[in-house]
């Protein structure tokens, strides 16, 4: 029995080494020192003992609880002081800096592209996210089977089957022309959505900026002297271009535009998969079938178009090469642009 009380003590004074707050006093005294306690039941248990052993195990037993009583007591005393008292500030620490918030690397790639285009004459106009099907597909005269209009490809809004997100900022151009008469000379920056894995490459949301010239006249050397002039006031002035053939239901005909890798001067790197070639936008003279459903009269005007995605552009820009990475939201990321 002198043994077993020896083990509580040693258990009581393991107990009070980790003891902290108010909760752990709490804890101790249920284990120890409460009527059905851990103390209790060994006192509890000298009913049983032979009388000549019942004097000196009550006395390693009252010293026990008067061991655990005591510190108990000091213990309760020191912690509710620690706790009353005002914690005593340091005047010589240093201060906190406060840090200041700045505008996303991809807000600051629009911002730059817009600006740009402004510098060419360009205003700027904003449509809406969620889209119908005639301002997103219809109008830009996709074909009926088209699969963009797939559910695979694109978020349509549940309730309403006519209703999606827009897939590309293309359906801001046909409510400009409803909106205003040629001349217009537009870009379109905005936030697109497509049903699509998420990879390093491609995100479910992304932006693009859309561009609209519409006026009397206008030519194919026109859209290539302003994507041009783009590029290198964006880029660099010792660009080379290249206009690849393409199609897009909106454009006829249609282009894609390539300009010399600046990372590696056209020599070859990851970035351009080794072909020396960036592709950075999509473009194409406006579709006679759109210029109707915008409204205008393709008999009487002629137009470009062009589309450029602002994730591509801040990539080549900022040497990220994971998309994923301007929406992870890490500081130490953000804060280097
Ligand atoms: N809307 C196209 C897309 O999302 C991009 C595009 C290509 C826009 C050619 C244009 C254009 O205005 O002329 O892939």
């Amino acid at each position: 029995m002198i043994d077993e009380i020896k083990k509580v003590e040693e258990e009581i004074r393991i107990f009070i080494e980790n003891l902290h707050t108010k909760e752990d006093l709490e804890k101790f005294r249920n284990i120890f020192l409460v009527k059905k306690g851990k103390i209790q039941q060994l006192f509890d248990r000298m009913r049983d003992l032979p009388k000549e052993e019942k004097p000196i195990v009550g006395k390693f037993l009252n010293e026990l609880r008067n061991y655990a009583e005591t510190r108990f007591k000091e213990l309760s005393e020191s912690i509710a002081e620690r706790e009353t008292k005002v914690p005593k500030i340091d005047l010589t620490l240093p201060g906190r800096i406060d840090y200041i918030g700045h505008r996303h690397p991809i807000y600051q790639t629009m911002d730059r592209m817009v600006e740009v285009f402004v510098s060419l004459g360009f205003k700027v106009a904003e449509g809406p996210d969620i889209e119908d099907g005639y301002h997103n597909f219809d109008a830009l005269n996709f074909p009926p089977d088209h699969p963009a209009r797939d559910m695979q490809d694109t978020f349509f809004i549940k309730s309403d089957k006519n209703l999606l997100l827009r897939t590309h900022t293309s359906p801001v151009q046909i409510r400009i022309m409803h909106a205003t008469k040629p001349p217009i000379r537009y870009i379109m920056p905005g936030r697109v959505y497509r049903n699509e894995a998420i990879s390093a490459r491609s995100l479910a949301e992304f932006h693009q900026i859309e561009g609209l010239y519409i006026n009397h006249k206008v030519t194919f050397a026109e859209l290539k002297g302003t994507m041009i002039e783009f590029s290198r006031r964006m880029f660099g002035e010792n660009l080379r271009f290249r206009f690849r053939p393409s199609f897009f239901p909106f454009t006829e005909p249609s282009a894609e535009l390539d300009i010399t890798c600046f990372l590696c001067q056209g020599k070859g790197c990851r970035v351009c998969k080794y072909t020396g070639w960036l592709e950075i936008a999509g473009c194409g003279m406006v579709h006679p079938n759109v210029l109707k459903a915008g409204g205008i009269d393709p008999e009487e005007y002629t137009g470009y178009a062009f589309g450029l995605g602002i994730e591509r552009v801040a990539m080549l820009l900022t040497g990220i090469d994971d998309i994923r990475t301007f929406y992870a939201n890490d500081v130490r990321v953000l804060s280097q642009f």
